[in-house]
């Protein structure tokens, strides 16, 4: 176990909750990027993220804060805050403070997910979050699938970008996940924020299969190093979200999501409940991943098999964009050595 090296601050989307924890009136807390947050959602619905302390004197608004209609009036002395942080109301004044905000962040609500974009310069969202539904293009939709099953696990000390990297690690697959062979990558396209992998991959038969004839696999399409999407071809038809975002400068919190296509069935009520099964091992497989990755050191430089280079190499400089400082992991400059001689 070991502290990430990799700075905690990416700029991105990361899940901070589920919509459903989040009723219409709730003050929800939570701490994200060493921030103390607060998500409040107001009788319209809309939903809104800002940070936790009152600008009037600093009281922790998810103490007591309510939700009036649209604003969100602190416990302390009933200053009330709107959507954008702007101060509307100072109950004994007839004039708001209008030149002090508490500082908000873009959220959007997709999947089930509540996601903000953090960025410590401030830019605005220059990506989207993706869907795991809309962003294959497929026409497909949540109504063809049996109801999201979650894997929530709290500040453990890893780094989103170990996840993401996982997506470019073909040889973990037999040794973590048990697969009878390894997997070929049949994409890997690093050009913009938005990235996609796709491989071919199997969970069943022997080792004596030839990977050329597998007719099963995986796209993945990850929205910066917060939001990875998959989904699947060939085999029982899953799709999986997996969201980290940091806490602090030592902790992340892990969401995994996963949804088993419906089919026809003479008997709805046990197709449900397989599905349910195969959810659950598809959770399983991804939890064999995380207990790995919450006890790793991040290697930097690694040590990588010739094979290896392209895939980290290629994750690793996409994943400095993200980064306030441009560093990320150095496989690229090992990779450029190597090639100079
Ligand atoms: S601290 Fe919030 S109203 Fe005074
Ligand atoms: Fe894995």
């Amino acid at each position: 176990m070991a502290k990430p090296p990799l700075s905690m601050k990416p700029t991105g989307w990361f899940q901070v909750a589920w919509s459903d924890e989040i009723g219409v009136g709730d003050v929800h807390k939570m701490k994200y990027f060493d921030q103390e947050l607060v998500a409040w959602r107001a009788e319209s619905g809309q939903l809104t993220v800002m940070n936790a302390y009152c600008e009037h004197l600093g009281a922790h608004l998810g103490y007591g804060g309510k939700v009036v209609g649209e604003v969100l009036q602190c416990p302390f002395h009933g200053w009330q805050w709107s959507h954008e942080g702007r101060n509307v109301c100072i109950p004994y004044q007839d004039r708001p403070n209008r030149g002090r905000r508490i500082r908000t962040y873009p959220v959007v609500e997709r999947n089930a997910s509540v996601y903000i974009w953090h960025d410590i310069q401030g830019r605005a969202p220059y990506f989207e979050a993706p869907d795991v539904f809309a962003s294959f293009g497929d026409g497909s939709s949540v109504d063809d699938y049996y109801p999201q099953q979650r894997l929530y696990r709290e500040r453990l000390e890893l780094h989103p970008q170990y996840v993401l990297e996982n997506g470019v690690d073909f040889a973990h697959f037999k040794y973590v996940h048990g697969t009878p062979i390894v997997p070929v990558f049949t994409r890997h396209d690093f050009d913009a924020p938005v990235s996609f992998v796709d491989f071919t991959i199997t969970f069943e038969g022997d080792d004596g299969q030839k990977i050329e004839d597998v007719n099963s696999g995986v796209e993945a399409i990850n929205g910066g190093l917060g939001v990875a999407v998959t989904k699947s071809w060939g085999m029982v038809d899953n799709r999986t979200i997996s969201a980290i975002t940091p806490v602090d400068e030592s902790t992340s919190d892990v969401r995994f999501m996963v949804y088993i296509g419906r089919k026809e069935s003479k008997d709805p009520a046990r197709a449900e409940a397989r599905a349910r099964e195969f959810g659950q091992e598809v959770i399983r497989q991804f939890e064999q991943d995380v207990h790995i990755w919450q006890h790793q050191r991040y290697s930097d430089p690694p040590a990588l098999a010739t094979d290896e280079y392209r895939g980290f190499t290629a994750i690793r400089n996409w994943a400095k964009q993200f980064y306030p400082d441009g560093i990320g992991g150095s496989a690229a400059e090992v990779y450029a050595a190597i090639q100079k001689g």
